[in-house]
């Protein structure tokens, strides 16, 4: 999280964080809930923030319909919530109540109904968002979790489309930590699609959290403190800093896609230190800086077109970038690990998990 706003007092110091420890599929820590909830804003890369609720062990139905309702649901689930709007996802492993449909049946009464006594029976339904309830059992333990976020976090809140073969902007935030892109920089994303990059690399720019223009299912929590929240998200919004100009050049060949990412970027000042442009990347001349990021998401399969060879494409572009872009750090994401070769760049290969496909994420400066 950023030194800045920590210093304005709107982040946590670390002590408010512990037992932060790796765990399948994320990482685990503990916090008040207040920070929980400016952890859904500050980062980048999680897709989701969920709030373990209890853990406990049953290898009966009657024990699990028993726990479940004896947790404080009022506490987090909103009154009036409808049947409609709550989603429980179950996955178990090793367990003897392993029939994941049969535990969501009898978890749901037992929410719900916990739900109706506490808050009186009303059913009125107050447009809250949907919530889920994510339910984990391994070896008979039972891990009950609520998804703070609600839709997914790589969902900034910020385009209005979707175009084909979007980049996660979660992924995006992650290349560009990883290349240190700072405010000194400058950003080329000469195949830029809808513009992830450019759209993350501005607000990194701007110092604005990657959650700053959306919501979040706790929003709806009786125990979310509305009032901290908006307080810390104006001070942040205080201390949002002019971005750099000329420093973002997002380019692409298809004219759908610049106008598009135009119409994005009108929708925030934070945005205007992107320049877009309908060019192709073999055409490109870019400044000659020692500040320079350049990152590439050429198109695979059968975005590529029939006529294209995949090697001889990648070859291209290893040539271009060797050519016009030295001393630039660089990313050019590839679908297959010998397309490296091709590249010829000795850039190093992160693995890279996207839309079900293993991918790589070629990162290194072009010498
Ligand atoms: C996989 S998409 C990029 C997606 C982008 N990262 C995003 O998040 O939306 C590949 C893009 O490369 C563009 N493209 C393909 N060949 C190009 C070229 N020679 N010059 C510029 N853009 C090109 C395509 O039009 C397409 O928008």
């Amino acid at each position: 999280m950023p030194g800045r706003l920590e210093q304005a007092g709107v982040l946590p110091g670390p002590a408010e964080i512990s037992k932060t420890e790796p765990q399948p599929g994320g990482i685990g820590f503990t916090t008040r809930l207040e920070i929980a909830c400016l952890a859904n804003l500050f980062l980048g890369t999680p897709t989701r923030i969920l709030m373990r609720v209890a853990t406990f062990k049953a290898e009966r139905f009657s024990v699990l319909e028993r726990q479940t309702a004896g947790i404080d649901w009022e506490l987090f689930l909103p009154e009036g919530l409808k049947d409609s709007k709550l989603t429980i996802q179950v996955t178990t492993r090793k367990s003897r109540l392993y029939h994941t449909d049969a535990v969501a049946e009898r978890i749901r009464p037992q929410v719900l109904n916990r739900l109706k006594e506490t808050t009186g029976g009303s059913n009125c339904d107050t447009g809250h968002s949907p919530q889920t309830l994510m339910v984990r059992a391994e070896n008979d333990r039972f891990a009950l979790s609520l998804d703070m976020s609600g839709s997914p976090l790589y969902k900034r809140g910020i385009k209005t489309r979707v175009i084909q073969a979007p980049l996660r902007e979660t992924l995006g935030f992650a290349i560009l930590k990883r290349l240190e892109f700072s405010r000194q920089d400058i950003l080329m994303d000469p195949m830029c699609g809808s513009g992830t990059f450019a759209l993350e690399a501005a607000m990194m720019q701007a110092d604005a959290p990657p959650g700053i223009f959306r919501t979040f299912a706790f929003e709806s929590w009786p125990s979310f403190k509305n009032n901290s929240f908006r307080h810390a998200k104006d001070k942040i919004t205080d201390q949002v800093v002019t971005p750099p100009e000329a420093a973002i050049f997002a380019s692409d060949l298809d004219q759908s896609a610049v106008t598009h990412l135009k119409e994005t970027k009108s929708g925030h000042p934070v945005f205007s230190s992107i320049q877009v442009a309908c060019e192709n990347f073999f055409d490109i001349t870019p400044p000659a800086t020692s500040h320079g990021v350049v990152v590439l998401n050429p198109p695979y399969g059968k975005r590529l077109g029939n006529d294209m060879d995949i090697n001889v494409f990648f070859r291209e572009i290893g040539r271009k970038l060797a050519g016009d872009f030295k001393g630039y750090r660089a990313c050019v994401i590839y679908p297959e690990k010998h397309l490296a070769d091709a590249l010829g760049l000795h850039l190093t290969p992160m693995p890279l998990f996207h839309g079900g496909l293993d991918l790589f994420a070629g990162i290194g400066k072009i010498a």
